[in-house]
């Protein structure tokens, strides 16, 4: 199977790299199942300062991003790969959800062995963009109603709970599978490990009673209490 593929257009490649280079993104692109590529804006920059952005027409504070260097950098990735699609984290976008993740890594349709799937997202910086970038873009997403100083947070976050998705990453089998939110409605129920007891505090006794029916049902009615007093 051919890796995922993510290409990061950023100003701040340093930013993204300590943490993809680490733990489970590391594996993942270690064993194949996603690759990473970076590009950097700076190189499609304008003039002699490789200038990207430009204070906004009509007044108002701060600097937007210009058109040029972003379709410059969108246009050189899709010239190696016309498939690849758009991704824009802004807070204008559809919301993130563990069900657009799922669609994303494409666990529930399976994606196709011959093709390379493939992600490119523009993480925006300064006071934001000029909206004609939007005209290239598929995906514009929004990680929640707060504001970021630019998309690279946003930017691992997505490629986080895409990953942890597809077969390959995780440890157990379907330990993506019962997690929190994996039904888009669910939440998981609490787990325990060693010791038994810790500081007062005991394990509930039916996990350590070995029955496995029992074990299934309290952690059911544990998940539904959770999932009730969670929604408003
Ligand atoms: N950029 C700035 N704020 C953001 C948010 N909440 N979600 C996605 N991208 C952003």
């Amino acid at each position: 199977m051919k890796p995922l593929k993510f290409t990061l257009i950023t100003l701040f490649p340093e930013a993204l790299q300590p943490y993809l280079n680490s733990s489970m993104l590391y594996k993942a692109q270690d064993r194949g199942i996603i690759a990473i590529d970076y590009v950097n804006l700076r190189d499609f920059g304008l003039g002699p300062h490789k200038s990207v952005d430009d204070t906004p027409y009509g007044g108002g504070d701060g600097m937007l991003l210009r058109c040029e260097p972003v379709f410059a950098a969108i246009e050189s990735v899709k010239a190696d790969d016309p498939s690849a699609e758009v991704i824009l984290p802004t807070p204008v976008g559809t919301v993130w959800t563990q069900e657009l993740a799922r669609q994303f890594a494409g666990v529930d349709c399976g994606r196709p062995q011959s093709q390379t799937q493939h992600y490119i997202i523009l993480c925006p910086h300064y006071e934001g963009y000029d909206e004609r970038i939007m005209s290239i873009v598929d995906y514009p997403i929004s990680l929640g109603n707060y504001v970021l100083t630019g998309g690279e947070l946003p930017a691992l976050i997505i490629i986080d709970s895409i990953t942890r998705l597809l077969p390959g990453v995780l440890g157990g089998e379907n330990s993506a599978a019962i997690e929190s939110f994996s039904d888009g409605d669910n939440l998981e129920y609490p787990q325990y490990t060693k010791p038994a007891e810790f500081r007062g505090m005991a394990v509930p006794e039916v996990l350590l009673s070995g029955h496995h029916g029992k074990i299934a049902e309290w952690r059911a009615e544990q998940s539904r209490l959770r999932t009730e007093r969670k929604q408003p």
